[in-house]
């Protein structure tokens, strides 16, 4: 029974309390959320975004054709084109089985190309069974570089699509580019419509972009002087705005190479587009996710503050100022409305990162008093790190602290009442990436039953977004991951169903309740007990089912030989002393005894112990 008091005062929920966080992980931009089907369509691929890559990365060249990064370049921050022979095609494989296409839709093609006696480029879309869209030529003019373009309209539907362009003269090509029209909303440069529509269908209160680990490590430097180890760079938004040509490429901390197509202004745009507030993450000059290093350099440290000023006068700023202006050229005079920016990500050098952070938010809040400015506790969930960030943000009365956990789902169901005895008076919470790792449907089970902790305490947690949102089905780094995607097909997790729930229901204040309840495991079952394991080794004594009568329906005290389990996962198991006995160090690992789809109203008793691990 729920005993519900309606005159008791529980905490207000803010309508932005539940977001989502959108980084650049499992090829979650290129390839997914970014709507380009060209894979490396400007040849900046190499050997410092990930071994395997080599400039052509994607491209087969039939005839002659080069790399080349010289003078005669396109722009500085974009160095390589190709070069292309007289007579020779490349053909680009898209990402994952190919380039998708859908009968009827059309496709803007569009190309950078220089060609000193003029050329005609013939630009085909085919796959295995054919051709899939009508040829297109293009004549290129006999001068410097020009952006060309041509739309296709596809004849039949395919996932297996290729691109090729073919030049009868000797020609330098470069942003080798074809997108789909019918992107998110329409929008030039734009998203892909299923995977935004996925994002905009949880009606997030915020976008929290764009990393995590992408933003805050590698080197600080700006592109124009990175060289060597440097390459891999921090996210830093400049880089990422203007037009795409003029974009620079970057290693990604996830191990490809990043084109910054998907970029501020983009984001920005998406987040306007869904009504969610934008919540940008800059780097605060320590590195983290391992790296944990303090960048002691005063002049960049003054650079990046700078930097985030002008990032805040081109969200907000008039069209009359430098950024705004620029903002404006992009397409959207109007401002995006940015009130919270957050610092840092999961520094694990708390006192290097609190001074710094500390002069990013002197900088931010002298020129923009009603700017949030948002810090961090660390990598972990508790310990001296997160300690020591915790009493330096509450000393120095920081606003809004974000903290990181993945843990097990039973991790998610004890600790519940988390943050029902946090600091009133203190910062207040931004949890910016959790999940319950494991089994997908358990983990949805345990993050809902978190939530509602969250949801008591909303005056402590303000924000909240699950993490990872995307993951590429080729390309996984991380898992689990809110939405999955191929490249014609995506499909929301059970924690997608668990954040929709939530994140569509936000009400306006908490009721306080108390529940009673004795446990009913009544229904029936569909013939098999299964026991799991997770990052530990355990042992089982005695395992018995009970029917509500008293019967035994299934009992084992493991005397025997235990081979009427069936064991899955990485683990081992034997039978030692009477009992069944499991070891797992990093995988899951269940036993399954088929029981008897007829079971109703039973009781499974277990008598267990857990000899090592979480
Ligand atoms: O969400 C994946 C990663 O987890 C993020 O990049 C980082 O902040 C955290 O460690």
């Amino acid at each position: 029974s729920i005993t519900v008091d309606p005159t008791a005062q529980g905490a207000t929920i803010d309508k932005t309390m539940y977001g989502v966080f959108f980084e650049d992980i499992n090829r979650a931009a290129d390839g997914g959320l970014y709507a380009e089907l060209v894979q490396n369509r400007s040849f900046e691929y190499s050997t410092d975004d990930n071994r395997s890559y080599t400039p052509l990365t994607a491209w087969t060249v039939s005839g002659t054709a080069q790399v080349v990064d010289d003078a005669g370049r396109l722009n500085d921050r974009n160095r390589n084109y190709l070069s292309l022979g007289a007579g020779s095609s490349v053909t680009n494989a898209g990402y994952n089985t190919g380039i998708a296409l859908e009968d009827g839709k059309k496709y803007d093609f569009s190309v950078w190309a220089r060609a000193e006696a003029g050329t005609t480029l013939t630009v085909n879309l085919q796959d295995a069974g054919g051709t899939l869209a009508t040829a297109h030529t293009i004549a290129v003019r006999k001068s410097g570089w020009a952006q060309y373009r041509a739309t296709f309209t596809a004849t039949r539907t395919s996932s297996t699509g290729r691109l090729t362009v073919a030049s009868s003269a000797a020609a330098a090509l470069d942003m080798v580019s074809l997108f789909p029209r019918d992107t998110y909303k329409h929008e030039p440069n734009g998203l892909r419509k299923d995977l935004a529509e996925k994002v905009a269908a949880l009606k997030p209160g915020f976008v929290r972009f764009p990393g995590g680990c992408l933003v805050n490590t590698g080197s600080m430097q700006d592109y124009s002087e990175a060289s060597g180890w440097q390459r891999k760079r921090s996210y830093q938004w400049k880089d990422t705005v203007g037009p795409v040509e003029q974009r620079a490429t970057n290693s990604n901390f996830w191990g490809y190479n990043q084109s910054y197509g998907l970029g501020y202004y983009e984001y920005f745009r998406f987040a306007e587009d869904i009504g969610a507030m934008p919540l940008p993450v800059v780097p605060a000059l320590v590195t983290g996710c391992g790296q944990n290093k303090a960048v002691a350099d005063d002049a960049l440290l003054k650079r990046h503050i700078q930097d985030t000023l002008d990032l805040i006068e081109f969200a907000n700023g008039p069209v009359t100022s430098e950024w705004g202006g620029k903002r404006a050229e992009m397409g959207h005079p109007k401002p995006f409305h940015l009130t919270h920016i957050e610092v840092g990500n999961e520094e694990n050098l708390p006192n290097e990162f609190f001074a710094r952070f500390t002069q990013f938010r002197e900088a931010i809040q002298a020129k923009y008093p009603y700017m949030r400015v948002i810090s961090n506790s660390g990598p972990d969930d508790s310990g001296a790190t997160f300690d020591t960030a915790w009493k330096l943000n509450k000393d120095a009365k920081v606003d809004l602290v974000d903290e990181h956990y993945y843990n097990s789902p039973q991790w998610f169901l004890q600790n519940n009442d988390r943050y029902d005895s946090y600091d009133r008076s203190g910062p207040k919470v931004f949890l910016g990436e959790y999940a319950s790792q494991g089994n997908a449907f358990k983990n949805g089970l345990a993050e809902a039953a978190y939530m509602t902790g969250l949801e008591r305490n909303a005056d402590v947690v303000k924000l909240a977004s699950y993490a990872p949102l995307f993951a590429n089905e080729d390309y996984v780094q991380w898992r689990p991951d809110l939405v999955w995607f191929n490249n014609h097909a995506s499909w929301g997790s059970a924690n997608y169903e668990v954040q929709k729930l939530f994140m569509t229901n936000v009400g306006s204040r908490v009721v306080p309740s108390t529940a009673t309840t004795t446990p009913d495991v009544s229904g029936p079952i569909t013939g098999a007990v299964g026991l799991s394991t997770w990052n530990t080794s355990a042992a089982y004594d005695d395992v018995k089912v009970t029917a509500a009568d008293g019967s035994t329906l299934l009992s084992d005290d493991f005397s025997g030989d235990a081979s009427k389990w069936t064991h899955t996962g990485a683990g081992s198991w034997s039978v030692q002393d009477g009992q069944y006995v499991e070891t797992s160090d990093t995988a899951e690992n269940t036993m399954v005894q088929a029981g008897d789809p007829s079971w109703h109203d039973y009781d499974l008793h277990v008598k267990a112990t857990k000899k090592s691990g979480k």
